[in-house]
């Protein structure tokens, strides 16, 4: 006999039941609404993109293309990557819609599924939600601290509670090769101290040792040259300002000398928000910055750009563990039940009728026995039901019935809806 085979989601992936969904719609919704109010546009890009795109723009250095990319071969031939975050798409968007030809900045949000093949663990997915904001075409260091504002208000506004953000520079061409500089120096005069990954690093892409978990890399780590000290005056004037304009609507920061992010596009601003940051096992829900170069680097006009993304799943984990007050779906008034065939139909037709009412209610078009859904009825809390027999589909009428009194009228079938709107008032 063939064996029976029992399949689960794949690893590192999950399911969001019904249950789960009222935190992730919670989300979703404040997401559009923040959207709607600054005047984001939705954009959506493939699942799919070119491998290429994010060996360029996130990073050949990076972890994510290195070790973290479900990458498939096309039939014709291309080597296709599952996204495995969204800036590169949206740059790749703005360049191929030939956007920086409108007005400047374009302000585009995304919201779906993204994918790294990671160690899975609490928070952490090889499918997981994301949205981001991004601004592009504005250089302006008040566009940096406004992302901020967004992204800290929107996280408030969810519910997640104990928020911090850190925020650093990581200045730009200029600047950055004389911070690399002192910092492989450092690396270099310690590397007996560091770990295997980083002895690594440290020839590849040396600010990723900041990054660093491993409690053997820490004091190397807090000793290293801080970028501040080196930033160029351009740079600094611009977080000079990014820091005024957060003190000036009293957000709070924290600065953190040694905030690298682990991608390659990044210039000047970066920063990354928490939840609980003193709990070992915290995790970033979001984080983003500046790409000045990366639109430039993907063939695109020179475009600074900045932005943010979060985790939908790690929010929804922070507002599940502050207890956020339910926000119960409203409780469906009325129950259409119906008994033979005809009924059946003439339900399937009313059913219609009443969503485009927006009237909500609940049915069991499948069942037969009207006693049965009566019963499910009044479980479910029915103020009332509306019947419909034989008899009242060979007359095109309904019964109403008041669940609580137990009275019953007959309406006529195209009265119903107008009627059950008026007892619902009342
Ligand atoms: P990121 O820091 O790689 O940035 O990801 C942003 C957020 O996505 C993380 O803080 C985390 O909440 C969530 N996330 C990342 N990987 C996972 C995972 N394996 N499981 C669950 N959640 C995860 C970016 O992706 C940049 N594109 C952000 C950005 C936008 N920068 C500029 N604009």
């Amino acid at each position: 006999m063939a064996k029976k085979i029992k399949f689960q989601h794949p690893t590192g992936m999950h399911d969001i039941l019904p249950h789960e969904q009222r935190h992730f719609r919670r989300i979703y919704q404040l997401v559009e609404d923040v959207a709607d109010f600054y005047s984001f546009g939705r954009i959506d890009t493939p699942i799919l993109e070119n491998a290429e795109l994010f060996n360029k723009g996130t990073g050949t250095q990076t972890d994510i293309v290195q070790k973290e990319m479900y990458l498939l071969k096309s039939k014709g031939g291309d080597v296709l990557a599952l996204r495995p975050e969204g800036t590169p798409p949206v740059a790749r968007a703005y360049i191929e819609h030939g956007m920086s030809s409108r007005p400047q900045p374009v302000k585009l949000y995304y919201y779906g599924p993204f994918f790294r093949h990671e160690k899975p663990q609490a928070g952490r997915y090889r499918q997981f939600w994301q949205f981001g904001f991004e601004v592009l075409g504005e250089e302006n260091p008040v566009i940096d601290a406004q992302i901020i504002q967004i992204s800290y208000n929107l996280l408030s506004e969810i519910g997640v509670k104990n928020i911090s953000v850190e925020i650093n520079s990581i200045g730009d061409k200029e600047c950055r090769p004389l911070y690399r500089k002192a910092l492989v120096k450092h690396l270099r005069s310690n590397s007996s101290c560091l770990c295997n990954n980083c002895k690594r690093r440290m020839k590849d892409n040396p600010l990723r040792v900041l990054d660093c978990k491993e409690e053997k890399c820490q004091e190397v780590k807090q000793e290293a040259p801080q970028m501040v000290d080196f930033l160029c005056s351009g740079c600094k004037t611009h977080f000079k300002k990014v820091l005024e304009y957060l003190d000036e609507i009293e957000l709070p920061y924290t600065l953190e000398p040694h905030l690298v992010r682990g991608l390659d596009y990044y210039t000047k601003t970066v920063f990354e928000f928490f939840s609980n940051k003193d709990e070992e096992s915290s995790l970033a829900l979001g984080g983003g910055g500046r790409y000045d170069y990366l639109i430039n680097q993907l063939g695109g006009k020179e475009t600074p750009a900045v932005g943010t993304a979060f985790g939908v799943e790690r929010l929804a984990q922070a507002i599940r563990k502050d207890n956020l007050p339910s926000t119960k779906k409203k409780r469906t008034k009325i129950f259409l039940a119906q008994l033979g065939e005809s009924a059946r139909k003439k339900s399937l037709r009313m059913t219609e009728s009443l969503r485009k009412a927006k009237v909500s209610i609940e049915e069991s078009l499948g069942k037969d026995s009207l006693k049965a859904q009566l019963a499910r009825a009044s479980r479910i809390g029915a103020r009332y039901t509306i019947i419909i027999g034989q008899k009242e589909a060979l007359e095109e009428t309904a019964i109403i019935k008041d669940m609580e009194s137990g009275k019953q009228e007959t309406v006529k079938m195209d009265k119903v809806i107008d009627r059950v709107k008026k007892l619902l008032k009342e």
